[in-house]
C-alpha cells in the first residue's frame, strides 16, 4: 500500500524514451538541424556558406563564442590554438608505452591520451581545486576555461599525429610555425624532415573543409557522451575522453571506417545487388545509410561529394568509387530503403572514407579524423553547458524497472 507504481512520480509520468528519440535534455544555441529538409546551420549560418567562405578555426571560434570573430579575435585564436599544439616530452614516453603493432588501433590511443592530458592541467579540475571553476560573467573563470578550449584544440592534432607515427615506429614532429591548422596537422603527420616542406594546398583546403563540415552536429552520441560526463563537473579532458571513447563505435564515427571496410568486402560493382539482398535479409549493415535525425540526404554529403571531386584530381580516382556508387544508385531505389527513409549519411557519400584513401591515411585512422575537428563541437556545448543560467545540472536520467519484486536471500546451500 502507499507504493507508486514504478512510472509514476511526483514529478508525473516517467516517460520511456529508449535511444533519446524524443528527448530533448537541454537547450541550445549551437547548431540546428532540420532532418527532414537536409538543413545544418551553425550558429545560424548554413553549412555551405561557412564551408565554401570559412576555415575549420574561424568556423570553430563560431561554434564556440557565437559570433564570426573580427580579423584580431581571429589572430588572437588561431595562434593560441597553434601555440597550443606543442606537448610536454613526457608525453612521448606514454605513447611509445602502448602495444607497438600495426593493429593497435589509434583511436584507443587517443581516447587515452585526451584523459592523460588532464593529469598536466590540475587548473582545470574541479575537485583539486575545491570550487566550482567556471563562473558567468568572472574573467579569471572564463579565461581558464579558454586555456583548456584551446589546449585540447591545439593538442588533437598533435596527439593523433603521435598516434599514427608511433605505430610506424616513427619519431615525433613538433607542430611547425607559421602553417593553417589542417597544414600543421598534415606536416606532423608525414614530415620527413625536408627544408620548407608545405602540404599540397589542394589536400589542405580539402582536409580543412571537411574538418569544418565536421565540427559540430548538436546532440550526437559523442557530444551528448561529453556532455553527460561533463555534467559531474569533471575536467573538459576527462569528458573529451568520454567523448571520443563513444565516437569509436561503427554505428556513430567508427562508420567512416566501416564503410570503406564493406566496399572492399564487396569488391566490385556487380556484387551489389547480393550485399543488398543480405542487407535486407538483416545478415549485413549498409554502412553510411541511415541517420537519427535526417531523413534525407546529410547536406554535408553534397560538400564532401564536391572536396571528393578536387581531391581525385590530385591523387586520382580511388578504385571503389564505382562500387559506392553503384551500392548508392541501388539502394536509393530499393523499396526496403526508400520506405525506411534511409539516406547516405555524411560517412557514404563519395564516402568521405574514400577521400582519406585517397590521401593515404590508413582505413583504421578516419574515425580520428573525425575526432580532431569534432572536438570543437563538443567543447562549444560543453562551454555553454558550464555556462549556462542556473548553472550545471547533473545529467541523471530514471529508468522504468521491471525486475523482480522484493525477494528473501537463500543462503548457497539450500539453492537447487
Ligand atoms: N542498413 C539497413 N537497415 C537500416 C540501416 C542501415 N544502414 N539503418 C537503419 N536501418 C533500418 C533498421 O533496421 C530499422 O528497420 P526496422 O524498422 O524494420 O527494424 C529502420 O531502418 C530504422 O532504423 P533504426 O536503427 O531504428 O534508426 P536509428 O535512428 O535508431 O539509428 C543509425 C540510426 C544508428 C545511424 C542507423 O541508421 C545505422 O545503424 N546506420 C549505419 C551506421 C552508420 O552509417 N552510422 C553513421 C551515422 S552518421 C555519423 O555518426 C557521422
Amino acid at each position: 500500500a502507499g507504493e507508486r507504481p514504478e512510472n509514476e512520480t511526483e514529478k508525473g509520468l516517467r516517460v520511456q524514451d529508449k535511444g533519446f528519440l524524443n528527448t530533448a535534455v537541454m537547450q541550445s544555441r549551437i547548431t540546428y538541424i532540420d532532418g527532414d529538409a537536409g538543413i545544418l546551420r551553425y550558429r545560424g549560418y548554413p553549412i555551405e556558406q561557412l564551408a565554401e567562405q570559412s576555415s575549420h578555426l574561424e568556423s570553430a571560434y563560431l561554434l564556440i563564442y557565437g559570433a564570426l570573430p573580427t580579423r584580431d579575435q581571429f589572430k588572437h585564436f588561431e595562434s593560441e590554438v597553434l601555440r597550443h599544439g606543442v606537448m610536454h616530452a613526457d608525453a612521448q614516453e606514454f605513447f611509445r608505452s602502448f602495444r607497438q603493432a600495426y593493429d593497435a588501433h589509434p583511436m584507443s590511443m587517443l581516447t587515452s591520451a585526451f584523459a592523460m592530458l588532464g593529469s598536466y592541467y590540475s587548473e582545470a579540475n574541479p575537485s583539486l581545486q575545491g570550487q566550482r571553476l567556471y563562473t558567468r560573467g568572472d574573467k579569471t573563470s572564463l579565461e581558464t576555461m579558454d586555456r583548456q578550449i584551446y589546449r585540447l584544440i591545439g593538442k588533437a592534432t598533435t596527439l593523433a599525429a603521435m598516434a599514427y607515427r608511433v605505430r610506424q615506429g616513427r619519431e615525433f614532429v613538433t607542430p611547425p610555425t607559421g602553417l593553417s591548422y589542417a597544414a600543421s596537422f598534415l606536416y606532423q603527420m608525414d614530415h620527413l624532415s625536408e627544408e620548407n616542406y608545405v602540404p599540397n594546398p589542394v589536400l589542405e583546403k580539402a582536409l580543412d573543409v571537411l574538418f569544418l563540415i565536421h565540427a559540430d552536429h548538436e546532440l550526437n552520441a559523442s557530444c551528448t557522451t561529453v556532455l553527460q560526463t561533463g555534467s559531474s563537473l569533471v575536467d573538459p579532458y576527462s569528458a573529451v575522453a568520454a567523448g571520443c571513447a563513444s565516437l569509436y563505435g561503427p554505428l556513430h564515427g567508427g562508420a567512416n571506417e566501416a564503410v570503406i571496410r564493406m566496399l572492399i568486402s564487396i569488391g566490385k560493382p556487380e556484387n551489389v545487388p547480393a550485399f543488398i539482398e543480405a542487407v535486407k535479409r538483416r545478415e549485413k549493415t549498409l554502412s553510411g545509410f541511415g541517420h537519427r535525425v535526417y531523413k534525407t540526404s546529410d547536406p554535408r554529403s553534397f560538400i564532401v561529394r564536391k572536396t571528393a571531386a578536387e581531391v581525385f584530381r590530385v591523387t586520382g580516382k580511388d578504385e571503389l568509387l564505382e562500387t559506392a556508387m553503384a551500392l548508392h544508385d541501388a539502394a536509393m531505389k530499393d523499396e526496403y530503403f526508400i520506405k525506411r527513409r534511409l539516406a547516405p549519411n555524411v560517412d557514404f557519400w563519395y564516402a568521405d572514407g574514400l577521400i582519406y584513401r585517397a590521401m593515404g591515411f590508413p582505413l583504421d585512422f578516419f574515425p580520428v579524423l573525425f575526432v580532431v575537428p569534432r572536438v570543437v563541437g563538443w567543447l562549444a556545448h560543453w562551454r555553454q553547458m558550464m555556462l549556462q543560467e542556473g548553472g550545471v545540472k547533473i545529467w541523471r536520467p530514471r529508468q522504468i524497472y521491471i525486475g523482480e519484486g522484493v525477494r528473501g536471500y537463500i543462503p548457497i546451500d539450500e539453492r537447487n
